[in-house]
């Protein structure tokens, strides 16, 4: 693999489909893997098989339906979960299993009543089983982001022995700042043998708002893999957004770091799955809310229709959006309005301008937004015919 690659890993069916109230049913899985795959991940986790005989079946026609990306399927480490997800990837032209434990202090005394060097031992049995099925196994360490640095390279070393090709590293309870984060990551690259052979994989909570910091901070460190959602949706707060991190590493060279996104997709995509979820997006969303593109202020507004540089550093048109929208509101200026009287077919003189300038700011107090109707509402007061 080129080393300037980050791989896309979307679990958008798997940690996304988590979130309350977001079930999908099989054909819509497919729906949607089927155009991850257009929008050109690396990798699509398409369930937990074991958890419910619905999910095994999407795994199983999502494997059957989708040909490029590696089709990957989330299992604990126990050896029942193991088998009937590689039960479940058996028609995937490129099968992963994604196996693996907590790691973190309280993951072992709280959630296993076990102790650290018993962990490590099932740790490896899970990978060891997993290879037995297929040979791209992926392990996570739960809780990674508050699991002792020492003993997580331990862990790591082990695992990779056992046969692990990717090693996720998870913030589970999106508790990391991105420096410390980042750190985990460099401390793994730096003290763990045979790291050199496998990826190692970033996967982040949105709790502190902090997913796609952080994401970024594990690419800056080495990790070669992101684990993230259209529109970020997930556990609580979710999981980082893909069309976040996807246009960050587009927009900012210094990453020196590419992905195979094909960013033209990412508004579609976004508002499929908002769609069949059922799961608004918040308009000031980045990338992909509804006012990620709009200007309402006069002073932006001014700058945006002299050149639309001046306030946006990414072109609507790359990310699927059609265009800026400039939305009148009474902060709006007159550029503004003559910018939006033009569209509807007014072209207005200097004196004009000013008159309609006044009758806009009349109606503008009134209401949140001006629309086109109300525009050519205005135009009546003032006489005036597009
Ligand atoms: O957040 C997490 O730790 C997970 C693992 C199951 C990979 O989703
Ligand atoms: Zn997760």
């Amino acid at each position: 693999m080129d080393k300037r690659q980050v791989l896309i890993f979307d679990t958008t069916l798997r940690d996304g489909e988590q979130v309350p109230g977001c079930k999908l049913n099989t054909p819509q899985k497919i729906e949607i893997a089927r155009q991850l795959e257009l929008l050109g991940v690396d990798v699509i986790e398409a369930g937990f098989p074991i958890s419910s005989p619905g999910d095994f079946k999407s795994v199983v026609e999502i494997s059957k339906s989708v040909s490029e990306p590696i089709i990957c399927g989330l299992s604990r480490g126990v050896q029942k979960d193991i088998e009937v997800a590689a039960e479940a990837l058996k028609y995937a032209k490129r099968p992963r299993i994604h196996t693996g434990i907590g790691t973190s202090a309280s993951h072992i005394k709280y959630k296993f009543k076990s102790t650290p060097d018993q962990i490590l031992e099932r740790a490896v049995a899970a990978v060891k089983h997993a290879k037995s099925f297929v040979e791209d196994v992926e392990f996570y360490a739960e809780d990674a982001g508050r699991t002792d640095n020492e003993y997580l390279a331990r862990v790591c070393e082990a695992v990779i022995k056992a046969g692990a090709t990717v090693l996720n590293i998870p913030d589970t309870t999106g508790y990391c700042l991105p420096d410390e984060y980042g750190a985990k990551i460099k401390y793994l690259m730096d003290n763990v043998r045979g790291i050199e052979n496998v990826i190692i994989s970033a996967h982040c909570h949105n709790d502190l708002g902090l997913a796609t910091a952080n994401s970024i901070s594990a690419v800056m460190n080495g990790a070669r893999q992101i684990e993230c959602t259209i529109n970020g949706i997930g556990e609580r707060a979710g999981n980082t957004s893909l069309e976040e991190v996807a246009m960050i590493m587009k927009q900012h060279p210094r990453l020196d770091v590419y992905n195979n996104i094909n960013s033209k997709l990412l508004n579609p995509v976004s508002k499929l799955v908002s769609e069949r979820m059922g799961m608004y997006v918040q308009p000031n969303k980045a990338i992909v809310g509804s006012n990620a593109f709009a200007h309402s202020s006069g002073i932006h507004q001014d700058g945006v229709i002299k050149n639309r540089e001046t306030y946006e550093i990414i072109d609507p048109a790359e990310v699927g959006v059609n265009e800026s929208l400039i939305v009148l509101t009474a902060r709006s200026g007159r550029a503004a309005l003559a910018y939006r009287s033009h569209k509807i077919g007014y072209t207005l003189t200097k004196l004009q301008l000013d008159e309609v300038y006044e009758l806009f700011l009349e109606f503008a107090d009134r209401k949140k937004e001006i629309t086109d109707e109300d525009l050519h509402e205005i135009m009546k007061v003032a006489n005036l015919s597009g």
